[in-house]
């Protein structure tokens, strides 16, 4: 074996050089992973003993990637497009081999090898869209060679990671080999290659499929109509589809400088800043300063789940999706009746659209398992309560859990804001009690805020942490205190959002700007959505509110087909005069003369608070870091990824400019208004809130 550089090795295998890339975590194409592929090659070519050429990566995958925190930075080392050139040009037949996942500028590398094989684990992909960004590696032009331009830009614009077989089926892989050999199965392949005279394929030069695309525009019209909504705001999904255009339209090279122009671009804007630090704020959201990385964990191999209502069910699911076993409790039959019922709804849906078979769902109700008695959880390693959000309820259960489950079992509540210390104070084990605060609808939604009490030990956070993952989520801690960090920002949007009502701006003024941003929708369409009755009742209704005075006139939201909004029998909204009439009345009543408000008073009144909000939360370390309050308001309430979060976004409008609107505002509306201590300091000093 010849070390080619600290990361790449270079061995002959009878007659096959295989050069052995090992840069951990993932083999991202760092300048020292570029450098060495491109040394290895160079080696390679000179071994007059070797005929064919392997390219394989240690570790737990092939290259991931790009290193996305050296994107955007100073360039060192080789550069990927020549070292890719070098390879595609090289004159003996290089092979990738192909394990875990070969994303982005790894699936790049690997399409400018002229074979690739791979163990059917494996998966590729060109994620970077998710990255705002497009593979700027010759992957827009290289991909819709092989697999046409239709699936392209479904591959493009979705980021999707494609099981091998699949791979194997449209002709990205050449050769499937047995799993855990695939070195053996690699060099076997390249050997095959020169016994059989198999010339070198160059994806490049691959032409009938864009011939066959060429002179349809209406292929990318259509593609273009069926995803506005999904792409609404993005940048990097249309890029994608130009891309795929010009390799269509254009000849290789001239479509390699348009991805290279358009690359560019992308990649010196703030889209892709923001959404590479979100990839990154995730990641780090993962990281607990106090709770090391060997921290013991608890085996969570069932759970139960008490409450099998919208919110119970939901959370069943994601245990069962991912294997574990669920036991449901309710207090009456109907009800857990109901609660399967819409389970198996769930996930028949999902196997009527194709993404599970119909033995899935059988399998996945299966391992759900009902019960009235609440002891039939005495064996479970973790329950999950999931019932009404009272105090007095919630004591009573975790006391009974107290009794029931076995010593070690996690204790959690689904509690959205009420307190956890309390909760866990009702029994003797407050060392196993945490919140998991899932959102709505708990199977979809991606966050899950962990909360954290004062005496939760932490084996059962760093559990927790690793739970999530496991059940695909995204989780960030987060410390006891109303509302946690994502609905106690949420109810200063909501606040701001009612008063601009009261002073003259109407539910659907803030709606269109909140959505402009790119909320998916407003706070007033969303409180339709979700019901204005939640949470009221007619007995203690006073008409105090404009939500009261509605829900008193049956107008509880979409499902009574009036709201705020008027709704036709396809749910499609119209701004109602009736509400319009109760607001003016309001007004009348509160002597409130309205005015004009613009849109960016709208947006500034209802998101200044928020970063504020963010930033008190950061002073009481009730989130660790400011990027966890992004990753937070980014996957569970809609925060447009491509803008970065509240915290990031606060960054870029300027924290000065917030904080002069707080003190104007605080000195002419009151003490919600004052600003945090934190902003305060951080204008003072000139430094951002990411990082503070
Ligand atoms: N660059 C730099 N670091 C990366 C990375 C990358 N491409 N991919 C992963 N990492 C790091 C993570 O930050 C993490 O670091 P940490 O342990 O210090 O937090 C570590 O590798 C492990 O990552 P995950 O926790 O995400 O591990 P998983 O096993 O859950 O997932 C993965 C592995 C599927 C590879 C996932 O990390 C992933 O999706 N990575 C990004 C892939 C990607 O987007 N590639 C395209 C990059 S852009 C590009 O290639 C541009 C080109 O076209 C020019």
């Amino acid at each position: 074996m010849t070390a080619i550089n600290d990361v790449t090795d270079y061995a002959l295998d009878g007659d096959v050089g295989v050069i052995t890339l090992n840069s951990p975590p993932v083999n991202a194409l760092s300048w020292r992973v570029r450098d060495g592929i491109a040394l290895g090659v160079a080696h390679a070519l000179a071994d007059a003993a070797a005929k064919s050429i392997v390219l394989i990566c240690d570790g737990r995958t092939f290259i991931a990637g790009a290193d996305i925190s050296e994107l955007g930075g100073p360039q060192k080392g080789a550069n990927l497009l020549e070292v890719m050139n070098g390879m595609e040009e090289a004159t003996k037949p290089v092979v990738a081999a192909i394990h875990g996942t070969a994303l982005g500028g790894g699936l790049e590398v690997a399409l400018t090898c002229h074979y690739r094989v791979a163990v059917p684990s494996a998966k590729c992909g060109l994620p970077e869209v998710a990255l705002g960004l497009l593979p700027g590696a010759g992957g827009t032009q290289r991909l819709p060679r092989i697999v046409g331009a239709e699936r392209a830009l479904e591959l493009l614009t979705s980021g999707r990671h494609v099981p091998a077989k699949d791979c194997f089926a449209m002709g990205l892989i050449d050769e499937l080999v047995e799993e855990g050999k695939l070195r053996d199965g690699a060099v076997a392949f390249a050997r095959k290659i020169i016994a059989e005279g198999r010339p070198l394929k160059r994806v490049r030069d691959l032409s009938e499929k864009m011939e066959a695309a060429r002179g349809h525009p209406e292929i990318f019209a259509d593609f273009r109509k069926a995803n506005v909504r999904k792409f609404r705001g993005f940048l990097a999904p249309e890029y994608n589809i130009r891309c795929v255009e010009a390799a269509v339209n254009l000849p290789f090279d001239e479509g390699i400088a348009t991805e290279r122009k358009l690359f560019m671009e992308l990649i010196t804007g703030p889209q892709s800043a923001a959404q590479r630090y979100a990839f990154f704020a995730e990641r780090q959201a993962n990281k607990i300063p106090d709770v090391p990385d060997d921290t013991p964990l608890i085996d969570v191999r069932s759970v139960g789940v008490i409450g099998a209502g919208t919110m119970g069910g939901g959370i069943a699911m994601n245990f069962v999706n991912v294997g574990i076993p669920v036991t449901l409790i309710e207090v009456k039959q109907e009800a857990l009746d109901r609660g399967l019922g819409v389970i198996r709804k769930n996930y028949q849906r999902t196997a009527a659209r194709g993404g599970i078979t119909a033995a899935d769902v059988e399998t996945r109700m299966g391992l759900i398992t009902s019960s009235l008695d609440i002891n039939a959880l005495g064996a479970v390693d973790m329950v999950i309560e999931a019932v009404f959000e009272r105090m007095d309820i919630k004591k009573d259960i975790f006391g009974k859990l107290d009794a029931i489950c076995k010593p070690g079992a996690i204790l959690a509540s689904n509690t959205s804001y009420l307190n956890v210390d309390e909760i866990a104070a009702s029994t003797m084990r407050p060392e196993a009690v945490i919140g998991t605060h899932f959102f709505s609808p708990a199977n979809v939604m991606k966050l899950l805020e962990i909360v954290r009490g004062a005496k939760t030990s932490k084996t059962v956070i760093a559990t927790c942490m690793k739970l999530a993952k496991k059940i695909n989520k995204v989780a960030a801690l987060v410390g006891v205190c109303p509302g946690f960090v994502g609905n106690r920002m949420l109810s200063q949007r909501q606040r701001e959002a009612n008063a601009l009502v009261m002073e003259g701006a109407l539910p659907w003024d803030v709606d269109r700007v909140l959505y402009d941003f790119g909320f998916p929708m407003g706070p007033f369409a969303m409180s339709d959505l979700a019901g204005l009755d939640v949470g009221w009742s007619k007995e203690t209704s006073t008409s105090s509110t404009l939500r009261e005075v509605l829900c008193e006139m049956d107008r509880r939201g979409q499902k009574t087909g009036g709201g705020f909004y008027d709704y036709d029998d396809n749910r499609v909204a119209r701004p109602s005069p009736v509400a319009e009439k109760i607001i003016q009345d309001f007004r009348i009543q509160a002597g409130v003369t309205p005015r004009a408000i613009s849109d960016e008073e709208i947006l500034e009144r209802c998101l200044y608070p928020m970063v504020n909000e963010g930033a008190k939360i950061l002073d009481e370390g009730m989130a660790i870091r400011a990027s966890d309050v992004d990753v937070i308001w980014e996957n569970g309430y809609g925060w447009p990824v491509y803008r970065g979060g509240p915290m990031f976004w606060g960054d870029q409008v300027g924290l000065g400019r917030i904080l002069d609107k707080m003190k104007a505002w605080e000195g002419a509306m009151g003490e919600v208004y004052k600003p945090a201590a934190r902003l305060e300091r951080l204008v003072a000093e000139g430094k951002p809130l990411v990082g503070s």
